[in-house]
């Protein structure tokens, strides 16, 4: 499974690339806002010399040709970036324009299987279920990324699966069970990842010993 951090933030992005284990990067306006800096091609090129993997840039506008123009111009910044697109009808019409150019998309914003349906139709090369807003709204997120993975290996679809919205360990984890391709994570997940007490407390305890031996 592929590791994704979500996040616009150079610092957070630069110390994660050295870890050495992530695939590429989701942003969302949101995301972007978080940064301050307004200067949105700029902000991306910056990112995508941080991490070799494919790079989620969304567009904003509210129609399909709109968010055609947008990802075509995306799409010229760098080899890496992927176009996200929002899971509406203009969408779904600009992923299958976009596609059939040859340029990568990421149909985010899904919140059912029948939209990720579509998504894979429309020949999505990645499809986003927003795990973490579906449990929030007080329903099973990660069933929906089991849906998923279980419909497009029925019928061969090619569209990757990114969970999106994750926001703890465990969702991890599931979306690795469940057979997703890609869990993008903000940063505070991927560290989090990383910890667990008994290593802590093994790594003091051997390093305690190590001293005990020089100084005896
Ligand atoms: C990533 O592609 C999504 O935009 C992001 O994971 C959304 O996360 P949130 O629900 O925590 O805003």
């Amino acid at each position: 499974m592929k590791l994704f951090i979500d996040t616009a933030d150079l610092k957070e992005i630069q110390e994660a690339a050295q870890w050495g284990v992530i695939d590429g990067v989701t942003t969302n306006p949101s995301l972007v806002a978080k940064t301050g800096n307004k200067d949105f091609k700029q902000v991306v090129q910056e990112i995508t010399k941080l991490i070799d993997g494919p790079i989620s840039a969304e567009t904003i506008s509210s129609d399909a040709k709109g968010m055609v123009e947008e990802g075509q111009k995306y799409a010229k910044w760098h080899k890496n970036i992927v176009i996200k697109v929002p899971m509406t009808e203009d969408g779904i019409q600009a992923c299958k324009k976009l596609a059939d150019e040859g340029i990568r998309v990421n149909v985010t914003l899904v919140f059912s299987a029948n939209q990720a349906l579509l998504a894979a139709k429309a020949g999505a090369y990645f499809v986003s279920p927003f795990v973490g807003r579906i449990d929030d709204a007080g329903a099973d997120g990660m069933q929906l990324v089991r849906d998923i993975v279980q419909i497009y290996k029925n019928y061969g679809f090619k569209t990757q699966v990114l969970a999106a919205s994750i926001r703890h360990p465990v969702h991890v984890l599931d979306t690795a069970k469940a057979g997703a391709d890609v869990a993008t994570c903000p940063y505070k997940v991927l560290k989090q990842l990383f910890r667990h007490p008994l290593t802590d407390k093994g790594v003091r305890q051997f390093l305690d010993d190590w001293k005990k031996l020089q100084s005896g």
